[in-house]
């Protein structure tokens, strides 16, 4: 019988599917398999189902070298920064994704973000809780108006216009983005050539960008200098695509009003000096994480993987 990894816990009603056509183990450490154990991997099983902190490097793949048994990496998740998909071509390993399925859902949490950090959301909470609240004041957590403002998105993809189509239906907000290719962005919103222009005119910048060696950092220092002072800054992409460092001494600069941020560049590790900032509203990369999304998205891993059994073209094949 065909043997499947599942690198994490996954949807009982996934897990029960899979059971019933492979011969599935299901890891239950909560943290990413080591390059090493990455390769170990490889060598056992015919089909993986991995996701976010495995670590399929180009060096797992020569690792396993002659003894590689896998041949399918169904991904749990849109973004595969953390297989090396080329590697993998070379080693005849197949390499799938979950696109679509978790785009609304992706979408809700960049507004969640948006909204959060605008509107002084964690910083309110945290006076409830803590019992520092006064009652109401005209002039206390004073945030920023959101309906109206401009949307900038950096990186039109799906979720990209998942995010800029509630921010134009919902909320008024005239909608830029900056994207490498020409894009038809399906809602009226406006292409500009240069990410310092994006920058400079949006208050509210989304970022919703692949990770990857060619995003890595592209959110540097001086992108972040040339956003306005009342600018609000968030990620929903991948923590490398922003240069953390300098987004942290912005924020604590005052140099710009705030950020949201679901993701970060050495996930689960969140610099101190982040978390002792009001001006930002931190999550646990929660954006695909609905009961919903995640069954789908594992189900779509799953169905890539039958695919392969089956000898069938597959659903969402990256490499
Ligand atoms: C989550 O971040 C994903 O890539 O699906």
């Amino acid at each position: 019988m065909t043997k499947l990894l599942i690198t994490r816990q996954i949807d009982d009603a996934v897990l029960t599917n899979a059971r019933a056509r492979f011969e599935t183990t299901v890891r239950t450490d909560p943290g990413g398999l080591s390059e090493a154990e990455a390769a170990k991997a490889l060598t056992e099983y015919d089909a993986i189902l991995p996701t976010l902190g495995d670590n399929f490097t180009a060096g797992a793949f020569e690792a396993a070298g002659a003894y590689l048994k896998c041949k399918v990496l169904g991904n749990f998740g849109v973004g595969y920064n953390h297989i090396d998909v080329a590697a993998a071509r070379v080693a005849g390993v197949a390499v799938t994704n979950t696109p679509d399925v978790l785009t609304d859902a992706t979408a809700d949490i960049g507004w969640t973000l948006i909204l959060a950090t605008a509107r002084r959301a964690g910083e309110g909470e945290r006076m409830v809780r803590s019992g520092q609240w006064g009652g109401f004041g005209p002039k206390s957590l004073l945030g920023t108006q959101v309906t109206g403002k401009t949307l900038g998105i950096v990186g039109m993809g799906r979720i990209g216009q998942a995010v800029a189509k509630r921010g134009h239906y919902g909320f008024d907000m005239p909608v830029i983005f900056y994207n490498r290719s020409k894009k038809e962005a399906g809602l009226p919103a406006r292409q500009v050539d240069t990410l310092a222009e994006l920058m400079a005119e949006a208050d509210f910048v989304v970022v919703t960008t692949p990770g990857g060696a060619e995003t890595t950092k592209l959110i540097d220092a001086a992108a972040i200098a040339a956003m306005k002072p009342s600018g609000i800054f968030v990620n929903i992409s991948r923590g490398e695509v922003v240069d953390e460092a300098a987004l942290i001494d912005a924020l604590e600069r005052g140099a710009i009003t705030g950020a949201g941020l679901d993701v970060y560049e050495k996930e689960p590790q969140v610099p101190e000096r982040l978390r002792a900032l009001d001006n930002c509203v931190l999550l646990p990369h929660l954006g695909s994480a609905t009961v919903e999304t995640r069954r789908a998205m594992g189900q779509l891993a799953l169905d890539n993987i039958i695919a392969w059994a089956d000898g069938q073209d597959l659903l969402t094949l990256v490499n």
